[in-house]
């Protein structure tokens, strides 16, 4: 029970990277902060959503040093950056992941994983929430970085082992999740709060901290079998998923609007904490859901297995409540779900059954890649990818549309089967409610108990 010395921290100044400023002004901007006001004590609030709060994930930066490619560990919560390998062994794991830093003052900015955060609260479920809370961050430095005017690329179909072995990730219970390109510019005052130490030599290091429980908890995730597609070096400007745009009011605003505003939509956005049940404006809807199509330049192929319904339930426009599959602009003539239904399908999260709209995003069970999936399948970082980031553009449209939104991991995967008729062999992997928001109470998610996932 006794704890082992703390490590040293030798500085490292002067750093003379204007990638790695780049770098860390972007993540400020488009993960760790936010101006949304907040009646939430001790929490910190960022720009971007997390299951329970707990965000699983962590950065590292890799840029040109004084003209030396080096990498650098990224502390967000203390706001430090380690120095943690440089030149020769940087471009050698760069080169075998097919990787290279931008020149002239860009980064790589990769993003890592850390199962364990989310996974010792909601056990397996925990790896899910895992790859959607990584797939709002990723996808939101993307958006940042076009707010900015610049046009960043993320890589996810990379090989992973020379990277992760660099960054020592592997042997500390990190996934190499994804890789975003970011052209240089302009960094701003926000990289000053930060410090840089020196730990490139591995013996003044000191040990480094780790649980037995962390540890189980990695095998286990070892243990499940990884399929990828082939490496991609091209990333191409596409939505995430296909969504028809048909039923969105030709009068009103479509999408996130010019990216000069995006900033400011990032920096505002929260979660609702419960939904009052009062009717909104269908138009208002079909306005936060338009921002779904909203191109992101990533490898993945631009057509998708993953699937968009809309279920709209109570809006001042009683007429056009109804199912939607967003993929065909179909309307379904399903009955509509009740607030004590939504209730029981949101497990018992009772604050949020007053939501006017849900949106469900699912795949057919073999668009998982495995051993008999079936063609253009994606594996579980893919999907949770794209779900992650059409889920933070929801976020945003409903930010600009004036509409409370919230994701919730806690649903009942039948029962919204059943309520959206939905094919019987799909897998629902995300949902997210809309509606008008109450911001009274506190947010249940938050607490240390998952009562979202029935821990009682
Ligand atoms: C993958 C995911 C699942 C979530 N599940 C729920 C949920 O089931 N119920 C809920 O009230 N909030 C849920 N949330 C919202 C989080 O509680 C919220 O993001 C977190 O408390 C931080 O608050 P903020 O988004 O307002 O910054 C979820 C968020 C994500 C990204």
């Amino acid at each position: 029970m006794a704890l082992p010395a703390a490590a040293p921290e030798p500085a490292a100044e002067p750093v003379v990277a204007p990638g790695l400023r780049l770098a860390l002004s972007l993540l400020e901007e488009g993960v760790l902060t936010s101006r949304a006001n907040r009646s939430c004590g001790s929490y910190v609030a960022r720009a971007v959503p997390s299951a329970g709060a707990v965000y699983p994930y962590e950065f590292a930066v890799l840029v040109l040093e004084d003209g030396v490619p080096t990498a650098f560990r990224i502390d967000t919560d203390r706001r430090t950056c380690a120095r943690l390998a440089v030149g020769a062994r940087v471009t050698t794991a760069l080169d075998a992941s097919l990787l290279a830093v931008p020149e002239n003052g860009g980064a790589l900015v990769v993003t890592l994983t850390r199962p364990w955060l989310s996974m010792r609260k909601y056990g397996d479920r925990g790896y899910l929430y895992t790859q959607l809370d990584a797939g709002h961050a990723a996808g939101n430095l993307l958006l940042a970085a076009a707010g900015r005017g610049a046009t960043g690329a993320l890589r996810l179909r990379f090989p992973r082992e020379s990277l992760s072995e660099l960054l020592e990730a592997g042997e500390n219970c990190r996934e190499i999740h994804s890789a975003t390109l970011v052209p240089a510019g302009p960094a701003g005052e926000a990289w000053t709060r930060w410090t840089v130490h020196d730990q490139t030599d591995r013996e003044l290091r000191g040990a480094t901290w780790r649980s037995w429980l962390e540890t189980t908890c990695w095998d286990s995730v070892a243990a499940w079998p990884e399929h990828s597609g082939s490496p991609s070096l091209h990333s191409v400007p596409a939505p995430l998923t296909r969504i028809r745009t048909d039923r969105q009011p030709s009068d009103g605003q479509h999408g996130l609007g010019d990216p000069s505003g995006w900033p400011e939509l990032i920096a505002t956005r929260s979660s609702s904490k419960a939904f009052t049940g009062e009717p909104v404006a269908a138009d208002a809807v079909w306005q936060a859901v338009s921002a779904l199509s909203t191109p992101l330049a990533t490898d993945l192929p631009e057509v998708s297995p993953l699937s968009a319904t809309l279920v709209l339930r109570s809006t001042t426009d009683p007429e056009r409540d109804a199912v939607y599959r967003l993929r065909t602009g179909e309307r379904r003539p399903e009955r509509l779900p009740s607030t004590d239904e939504v209730a029981r399908a949101c497990m018992q999260q009772r604050a949020l059954a007053g939501a006017s709209a849900v949106l469900l995003l699912h795949v057919p069970r073999t668009s998982l890649a495995g051993a008999d999936s079936a063609a253009g399948a994606e594996n579980l970082r893919e999907l949770g990818f794209r779900c992650g980031a059409l889920g933070q553009l929801l976020y945003l449209g409903a930010n600009g549309a004036k509409l409370g939104v919230t994701a919730i991991g806690g649903f009942d995967t039948p029962l919204w089967r059943t309520l959206a008729g939905l094919p019987e062999d799909d897998e629902i992997l995300y949902a997210l409610l809309l509606g008008c928001p109450d911001d009274s109470g506190i947010k249940f998610d938050r607490l240390a108990m998952a009562h979202a996932q029935n821990e009682r």
